[in-house]
């Protein structure tokens, strides 16, 4: 398996610094930047858009930028967030009319391509698409908010969806998003996640660097 990824999440930042919050974690040790986009329609609440994203390349951050589309419909936003510099580009296969066209698209952009299922969303939108894919992400809770729980019924769907990439062969992400902590993250890790959203668990803590060790060491063992 590749190395372990942590993407906070700057849905749980200060806004009103985030270029500054942006730094802090990535100089805390931070792999990725996770950009949640909600819009009201698809998830109940509403975020940023392309405008924000490209502020932060403009800003400086050069890591790659998780963008994480709670969006419908999806397919009008892909040209614009990879033009605002995103690195990878997930959506939610119920929220597009093809699914497979929207992968495609995506790619087509130079950015990693990426599905995202909601806890009671089926896995079998996998079924014939594996091949267009460089990220699974399995929510863990209900999109729209962050600091919720997470739902325990995802351990075994994340079982599930390892054992598909590993048979599948291909080399495929699989991300985890929401309610992901410190005490927990050992045990995301075991059922078979290798990227790990957390948005509360480190901006809610004072010293960004300690959490983000910590959750290295539990990750690492
Ligand atoms: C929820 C978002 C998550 C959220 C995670 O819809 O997709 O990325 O920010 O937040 P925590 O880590 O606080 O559960
Ligand atoms: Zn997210």
């Amino acid at each position: 398996m590749r190395p372990f990824l942590i993407a906070p999440s700057i849905l749980s930042a200060d806004f009103a610094r985030l270029g500054e919050e942006v730094d802090a974690v990535l100089a805390a040790g931070a792999d990725v930047i996770h950009f949640d986009v909600m819009d009201n329609h698809y998830v109940p609440n509403l975020t940023f858009g392309p405008m924000i994203c490209k502020a932060l390349r403009k800003y400086g951050v050069t890591a790659d930028i998780d963008v994480h589309l709670m969006v419908k419909p999806v397919d009008s936003l892909i040209p614009d967030f990879a033009n605002a510099g995103a690195s990878i580009i997930t959506f939610h296969p119920e929220a597009t009319e093809h699914v497979d066209r929207s992968l495609q698209l995506i790619r087509s952009y130079g950015c990693k391509a990426g599905l995202v299922f909601n806890p009671a969303t089926p896995l079998t939108y996998l079924d014939y698409v594996m091949d267009k894919l460089d990220v699974i992400m399995l929510m863990s809770v209900n999109p729209g908010f962050g600091g919720q729980s997470f739902i325990p019924a995802t351990m075994t769907k994340l079982a599930q969806v390892r054992k598909l990439i590993d048979d599948s062969g291909y080399d495929i992400r699989l991300e985890v998003d929401g309610g992901v902590k410190e005490d927990n993250i050992a045990e995301i890790a075991k059922a078979g996640a290798d990227m790990f959203v957390a948005g509360s668990a480190i901006f809610g803590q004072d010293n960004y660097r300690a959490v983000i060790e910590r959750m290295r060491l539990a990750l690492t063992g």
